[in-house]
């Protein structure tokens, strides 16, 4: 699958479930409304529609939210996908997780064939980490973080960088990640769902400006080293450890995207940061057979954005996409 942009796309994005036993602040809505279960797709309509995508050249998915291990059953998703790793053509099977039920979950990851996660944590600060999960359990998600080590899952840390919130802790961050053998990115945030508030645009912290500051005290190496992933990594020569920033607004990877994200009602948003969206449900609903869909797929890669333009809009105090960022998982 080629767009218009000549960008191969080889990563697909799933959301399994608006749903998440959070609500970081940054994310969602304190009193959001979750999709009624009729709307979802079930799982093996999931997985059709990942077979569809595997077959038209995606290596890499990734199971994200909402929170993906909140979906009930969600294990036996992550069994049908990883029947395709190795020469199934299936590359990467992977997911973004808030660690806060990894504990049960990190051996079968594991034993299915999953090789690394990615962690959202941004504080280590129990009471900071409750106020902005709103009520999350740091404890909790440690055990999470201790378990998917154990099972020999490689696991990175993401951090949203807050600016008067976490700033003062990147230097910890860093410490305790990269003790652990961790990967830690720092990522902007972006003004998606409520992000448009004065509060939320006062906490929008250039990474430029962060690593200038880290750069006082650490020594970074910048790192040929990719993911695939828009994070681009610098050594942290004091740890060893590799640092990672996810710079969407100081300087915009889209050049270079190689992804799509389905939700969990079978639409799919072709940038995150546009609303430019294709059904799927209709034509997977339609025909047992793949035709149509996968027609689907082909139209809506050929209307794919050349990239997002959030900006951090003080004037009009208002997000640059009103979907939260919930409904695709980053
Ligand atoms: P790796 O496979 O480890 O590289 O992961 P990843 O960076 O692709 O995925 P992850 O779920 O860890 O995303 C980390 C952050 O990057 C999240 O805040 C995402 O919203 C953001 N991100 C991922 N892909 C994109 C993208 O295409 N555009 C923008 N603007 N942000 C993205
Ligand atoms: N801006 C940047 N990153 C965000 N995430 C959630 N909301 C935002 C936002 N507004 C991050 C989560 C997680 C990843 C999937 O997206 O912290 O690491
Ligand atoms: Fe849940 Fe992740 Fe959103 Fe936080 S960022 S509310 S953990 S989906």
């Amino acid at each position: 699958m080629i767009d218009p942009f000549g960008r191969a796309i080889t990563y697909l994005r799933v959301s399994v479930t608006d749903r998440c036993d959070f609500r970081c602040v940054y994310c969602m809505a304190e009193d959001m409304t979750f999709l009624p279960k009729a709307d979802l797709l079930t799982l093996e309509e999931l997985e059709r529609v990942c077979a569809a995508f595997i077959g038209l050249g995606v290596r890499k998915i990734r199971l994200t939210g909402g929170e993906p291990l909140v979906r009930k059953n969600v294990m036996s998703l992550v069994q049908g996908l990883a029947g395709h790793l190795g020469d199934g053509g299936l590359d990467e099977l992977t997911l973004t997780t808030n660690a806060s039920q990894l504990g049960k979950h990190a051996d079968e990851l594991a034993r299915l064939g999953v090789k690394r996660i990615n962690v959202s944590l941004d504080t280590l600060d129990a009471d900071k980490f409750r106020a902005l999960t709103r009520w999350g359990d740091l404890a909790q998600v440690m055990r999470g973080i201790d378990a998917a080590q154990q099972a020999g899952l490689q696991v990175k840390i993401n951090a949203v960088a807050l600016k008067g919130v976490n700033d003062a802790e990147f230097d910890d961050l860093i410490r305790w990640s990269h003790g652990r053998g961790m990967d830690l990115t720092l990522i902007e945030v972006m003004p998606m769902g409520e992000i448009g508030t004065a509060t939320r645009l006062d906490q929008y912290l250039p990474l430029s400006m962060a690593r200038a500051d880290l750069a006082k005290r650490w020594t970074l190496t910048d790192l040929d080293y990719t993911t695939g992933g828009p994070a681009r990594y610098v050594r942290v020569e004091e740890t060893g450890g590799r640092l990672g920033f996810i710079t969407p607004l100081t300087h915009n990877f889209c050049e270079a995207c190689n992804r799509v994200r389905l939700t969990c009602t079978g639409t799919l948003y072709m940038c995150l940061g546009q609303e430019d969206a294709a059904d799927l449900r209709a034509p997977l609903r339609q025909s047992e057979s793949d035709g149509l869909l996968v027609d689907a797929i082909h139209a809506a890669i050929g209307r794919k954005p050349k990239g997002h333009d959030f900006v951090i809009d003080r004037r009009h105090n208002r997000p640059a996409v009103p979907r939260h960022m919930s409904v695709t998982g980053g």
